[in-house]
């Protein structure tokens, strides 16, 4: 595979690109048949979830519709604060709906527990988790995803999405971070 200008800020790839693509074929399939004719909506928790979810919904064969919300709670480090703010809320109603949240990352699960309380109240028929990767070994709040791609160690990943202070989202594959990187 081609050399890219970031590989040299990571110590080594944790999950490919192929491999990546296999388990979201999998989880396409299962939700394919666990969905239809329910019409759900995806709800994608930006920016983290945005190359996932295109991925995952062009493998997802029923009829659905979508929307994001964004939420801050790391700053430019990589631990969290523990505050969860919401920076952009629903534009769609759910209220009935079978709502599936699309996330990039369970860690502590503070973002995600929070996220969902704030979202039954809003009377949808049902809420499901789907995450690219389970850090379970972090979690904090009492919160299990619904289905996951990955379970990943307890190390610092970027790439598919996921950044380091916004930076590296654009990788192709999973990737552990050079300590360095984040301790300069
Ligand atoms: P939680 O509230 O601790 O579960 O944090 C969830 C959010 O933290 C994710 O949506 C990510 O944006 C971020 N995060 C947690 N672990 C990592 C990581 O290893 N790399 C990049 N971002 C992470
Ligand atoms: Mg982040």
């Amino acid at each position: 595979m081609q050399q890219k200008k970031m590989d040299d800020a990571i110590l080594n790839v944790l999950i490919s690109e192929r491999e990546i693509a296999r388990q979201i074929e999998i989880l396409g399939s299962k939700l394919t048949s666990e969905y239809a004719d329910r019409n759900p909506m995806f709800v994608g928790i930006l920016k983290g979830c945005f190359v996932f979810m295109s991925d995952l919904l062009r493998s997802v064969d029923i009829y659905c519709d979508m929307d994001f919300m964004a939420v801050s709670s790391y700053g430019d480090g990589t631990i969290t604060t523990g505050a969860v703010k919401i920076t952009k809320d629903l534009n769609r109603d759910i209220e009935g709906r079978d709502v599936i949240i699309v996330e990039d990352i369970l860690d502590s699960g503070v973002t995600l527990s929070y996220l969902k309380s704030y979202l039954l109240n809003r009377n949808p028929k049902s809420i499901k988790i789907v995450t690219l990767l389970d850090k379970p070994t972090r979690r904090k709040a009492d919160i299990k995803p619904d289905y996951s791609c990955f379970e990943v160690p307890d190390e610092f990943v970027v790439g598919y999405g996921l950044d380091y202070a916004e930076q590296y989202r654009n990788l192709p594959y999973i990737g552990i971070l050079k300590p360095e990187i984040y301790s300069e």
